[in-house]
């Protein structure tokens, strides 16, 4: 049975440390956070230091905050204090492990980036950097394979990696839409779960287009419709979020974080089972 240590216990390292757990792995978690005990789950170890946690480690999965000089010295320790065949995983959402594994050893590092929570979202981004063999990223991918999850690979670095792009670009004309009054936060996110997002549970953004062409498919879709979407000028919106983060507020701030996630999680499981039975 595979060991796996978990550095950072937020709220992704978390819910790394209840998937590992669930497929039955030995679990070491380090985090210096005082309320650590209070937090993890069931049968999970807690390691005082990062060196304790990774000393027996065969897989070891970064969490620690998105901060390009704390990942720079933790990698460094994880290089030098995890077993030789141990790989060395970062959830890292935005910063390519090319930056943080200058002058060292980066052979067994690489990107594994989950989408939140990661024990109920299947995909990992699975990036190498510069200094990453192949035999890593197949070790990668045989990994999240074996816990259920789907690992894309991706072949190039690129700040964000391609799923939080992709967010950032809806994210970015949502903002756009609230801030002009167009809709409220809540209306745009029922537009988006009773259209786009349950579309794209089921097709992503290509096969969709292409289905959206009818019979002609994509070719049909990009000469006709697609000539005016082109030609759609999209939004900026403004660089002071206040006024977002305050119609945010309001339209979710009476619940709690725990209603809430409960609820999304709960409704994202049934789409999985409905999606498997399918
Ligand atoms: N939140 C998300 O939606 C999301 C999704 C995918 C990936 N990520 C990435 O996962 C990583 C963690 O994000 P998060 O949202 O869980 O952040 P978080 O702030 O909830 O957790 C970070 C944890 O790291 C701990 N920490 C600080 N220094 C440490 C150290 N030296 N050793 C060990 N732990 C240390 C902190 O105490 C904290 O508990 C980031 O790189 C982030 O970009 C986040």
């Amino acid at each position: 049975m595979s060991t796996v240590a978990v550095v950072g216990a937020g709220v992704i390292g978390l819910s790394w440390a209840r998937l590992f757990r669930e497929h039955g792995m030995t679990v070491r978690i380090t985090d210096p956070r005082p309320d650590l005990a209070e937090v993890v789950p069931d049968d999970v170890l807690i390691a005082p230091t990062v060196a304790e946690a990774v000393r027996d480690a065969d897989f070891v999965q970064e969490n620690g905050p998105e901060d390009l000089e704390l990942k720079k010295t933790l990698f460094a320790e994880l290089v030098r204090e995890a077993p030789e065949h141990a790989l060395l995983l970062s959830s890292s959402s935005a910063i390519p492990s090319t930056a943080f594994t200058e002058g060292i050893d980066g052979s067994r590092v690489l990107i594994g980036h989950p989408f939140n929570p990661p024990h109920v979202i299947p995909l990992v981004e699975v990036v190498p950097g510069e200094q990453t063999s192949e035999e890593s990223v197949t070790r990668a991918v045989e990994f999240y394979r074996s816990l259920g999850r789907t690992p894309v690979v991706e072949r190039k670095e690129i700040p964000g990696f391609v799923g939080n792009r992709l967010q950032a670009a809806l994210s970015r004309e949502a903002a756009y839409l609230v801030e002009q009054g167009v809709v409220t936060p809540a209306d745009l996110d029922a537009v988006v779960t009773n259209s786009l997002g349950l579309r794209w549970a089921a097709v992503g953004p290509f096969l969709g287009a292409h289905l959206g062409g009818g019979p002609g498919g994509y070719r049909h879709l990009a000469e006709h419709i697609g000539k005016s979407m082109r030609g759609l000028s999209l939004g900026t919106p403004s660089q002071d979020p206040e006024r977002l983060i305050r119609a945010v507020e309001d339209a979710y701030g009476s619940s709690t974080y725990s209603a809430l996630a409960e609820t999304r999680d709960r409704k994202q499981l049934a789409v999985l089972t409905a999606l498997e039975e399918n």
